[in-house]
């Protein structure tokens, strides 16, 4: 959204008051924000109390900026807390998971008894594959419960899971595989996307040709397809898990024990290993879900509608949920899989509750009418969720108006993969809520907006969002790398996370997120880098320089638009460049993934360069925004952003 309607909409002063439903909470919980900031960390591991801990922690945080431990002379282990205790109190019957396929009708109930038997028999197989504590291993699976299966073994046997999103290519697994060094790779022959098959094995395939230190692969059958099978190294889920015993006693980890890595795009091409310890994590994403959500664990049906893949289906599919013992809706496909009223369909059956999602999902459904949700029962749901990017005021109040009915309190949350959970949202209760505005630092956590000398600014002003003070769910790092750790995060402001976003106060004080301030881009709330589609292109036989800027885009909030020059010949002029261009746009989501598809591709004789030699990004994006172009008098030759903005207007090519 430009700064001017942003603007406008803080004129407006439009302001939601605390859901009356949400009594309870706020009952409960007058003084919960200044309980916290009196002493947070005492307030925190009152929260660790939400675990159940086989050795109970007497230490909670020992700070040495930037590395922070959490609780650290306790033990306890993350599947126990996720399953078997629910199961040892008497909800063994309890549903875990109602799983959603791709097609309609196609459905299983897992209940957490039957979850505490799944992942035995997963552990036990893993065990008996070689999987050992501190063992990293790579899953790359479609959503399905075999995903989450795999992930609460991993972590049980105190093996650290690193997730990479099935839309990922081999080029992209295999850079992840090698750099944590997994050794154990779970995927699926294949994934349902609108009632079509498509494959996975094939990119494992690829990927292990560059890997040579995986040794064993362990395969879902889910679309039965035919498969390359290598003897020796792959392992048919259905043979090697289904015979195990599905009992398996656990071990217990110390809180500090790595319990997973998580990819993520930085600033450069090379995505960063970001993991997080035990302990710490689960307090977190227990406590946030509980009041985030106000989660009521003997009624709710919680949605939250993304990937495993990402931190969002790791911390509020996975730990959150679980932690807490509540029923979820888990999906596979997408959202107009089977017609473009699903979503509506699967919660009017399954009676959600609580919906989570992203703000691009969102627009998209908006896109597509009003009549699909009028025409389903949606009175279950009592509250929506926000996350990955900022939501447009316009779509929040579409949110509210045709899937909330005026009625369920919606909260914006805002956090990342290094946060682990959630640090910024209005409690739902509590806290007022504005369209647009994630409003407040939940409890026991600390933000500011600081100017370009680190200074906290004032209401009704922007800067940059910093994080104040260490929270238990914090990465501890980049895998291999504590030095990227530190100046990536902890240089720019000193003393402070640097979170890479820009925000505002409002006159109330309250927070409004702004997007990223780097090269970072978020494109349907997936995260990558300007640079990482840069290497890609320049990867191309025939590319000779790219640059790459996200620009804004009305339903996936950014998109990607590429500058590209050619090596070029004599004999190409005059040449058709429109295959050249498509075939570009297919090398980047062979590289990266279809995501990273850039959705324009602008092919200039030349790029916009300072007297160094920098290639001026800025001024690449004011032309992909269509914007008055800025100050030009650093350039080389300022007339070739000019031929270039020329080029943009007459160059529509490479769009969907
Ligand atoms: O720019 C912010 C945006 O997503 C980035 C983090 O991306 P990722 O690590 O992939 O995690 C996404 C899911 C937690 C942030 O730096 N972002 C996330 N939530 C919001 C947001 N921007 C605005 N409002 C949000 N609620």
């Amino acid at each position: 959204m430009s700064e001017a309607k942003l603007e406008a909409w803080l004129d407006e002063t439009r302001s939601f008051a605390p859901s009356p439903e949400f009594a309870r909470q706020a009952n409960a919980q007058p003084s919960i924000y200044a309980e916290a900031s009196a002493d947070p960390v005492a307030w925190w591991r009152l929260q660790a109390d939400r675990l159940t801990w086989t050795t109970s922690p007497t230490q909670t945080l020992e700070w040495d900026l930037p590395f922070a431990k959490w609780f650290s002379d306790g033990t306890l282990n993350a599947s126990y807390n996720c399953v078997d205790r629910h199961v040892e109190a008497g909800r063994g019957d309890k549903v875990a998971y109602h799983w959603v396929g791709d097609a309609e009708g196609e459905t299983r109930t897992i209940t957490y008894a039957q979850l505490q038997k799944l992942v035995a028999q997963a552990a036990n197989a893993l065990s008996e594959l070689g999987v050992k504590t501190g063992d990293r291993v790579a899953v790359y699976m479609p959503m399905i419960p075999e995903a989450v299966v795999t992930m609460l073994a991993i972590v049980r046997l105190g093996a650290v899971h690193s997730v990479v999103f099935a839309g990922f290519s081999a080029d992209a697994l295999s850079s992840r595989i090698l750099d944590s060094d997994c050794q154990f790779v779970v995927t699926a022959d294949g994934a349902y996307r609108r009632g079509s098959a498509s494959p996975l094995k094939p990119a494992v395939d690829e990927a292990l040709e560059s890997c040579p230190n995986v040794k064993a692969v362990l395969v879902v059958k889910r679309t039965n397809g035919d498969v390359n099978w290598v003897e020796g190294r792959d392992h048919w889920w259905h043979e090697t898990v289904e015979r195990q015993n599905d009992v398996h006693t656990c071990e217990s980890f110390p809180a500090e024990h790595t319990m997973f890595i998580m990819y993520t795009s930085g600033t450069t091409a090379k995505p960063k290993g970001i993991f997080h310890t035990t302990g710490g994590y689960l307090t977190q994403c227990a406590t946030t879900y509980n009041y985030v959500f106000d989660i009521k664990p003997e009624s709710d049906v919680c949605w939250t509608a993304a990937d495993i893949g990402w931190i969002t289906g790791h911390s509020y599919i996975v730990y959150g949920p679980l932690i807490n013992g509540v029923t979820q809706v888990m999906y596979e496909g997408l959202p107009d899989s089977g017609g473009k009223d699903r979503w509506w369909k699967i919660i009017e059956q399954n009676k959600v509750s609580i919906l989570y999602t992203a703000p691009t999902t969102i627009r998209t459904l908006m896109k597509w009418g009003d009549q699909f949700p009028k025409d389903h029962d949606l009175t279950s749901l009592r509250l929506l969720g926000t996350v990955g990017e900022p939501i447009n005021p316009e779509a929040w109040m579409w949110y509210r108006e045709h899937i909330g009915s005026n009625r369920c309190p919606i909260v914006d949350t805002w956090w990342q993969t290094e946060t682990g959970a959630i640090m910024v949202s209005p409690l739902p209760g509590i806290t007022a809520t504005k369209p647009g505005a994630a409003m407040r630092p939940l409890p026991g956590i600390g933000v500011d907006v600081v100017d370009n000398n680190g200074d906290s600014v004032g209401n009704g002003e922007g800067g940059y969002l910093v994080i104040t003070h260490p929270w238990p769910s914090m990465t501890r790092g980049i895998y291999g790398d504590p030095e990227r750790f530190k100046e990536t995060y902890w240089s720019r402001f000193p003393g402070k996370y640097f979170a890479g976003d820009g925000a505002k106060r409002d006159e109330d004080g309250d927070l409004w997120l702004l997007g990223r301030i780097d090269d970072v881009m978020n494109i349907s709330g997936h995260r990558l880098s300007t640079t990482e589609v840069e290497h890609a292109l320049v990867g191309h036989p025939a590319v000779a320089e790219a640059a790459v800027v996200g620009a804004s885009d009305e339903t996936t909030g950014q998109a990607i638009v590429a500058f590209v020059t050619l090596k070029m010949s004599a004999d190409d002029a005059g040449k058709d460049y429109g295959p050249v261009i498509e075939e570009l746009r297919l090398h980047v989501a062979k590289v990266i993934s279809p995501i990273a598809k850039p959705r324009q591709i602008i092919l200039t004789p030349d790029l916009p360069k300072t007297r160094s030699g920098k290639i001026m990004r800025r001024l690449l994006r004011d032309v992909a925004e269509n914007r008055q172009l800025g100050d030009v008098t650093t350039l080389t030759d300022p007339t070739v952003v000019n031929m270039i903005a020329g080029l943009m207007e007459t160059n529509a090519s490479g769009e969907d």
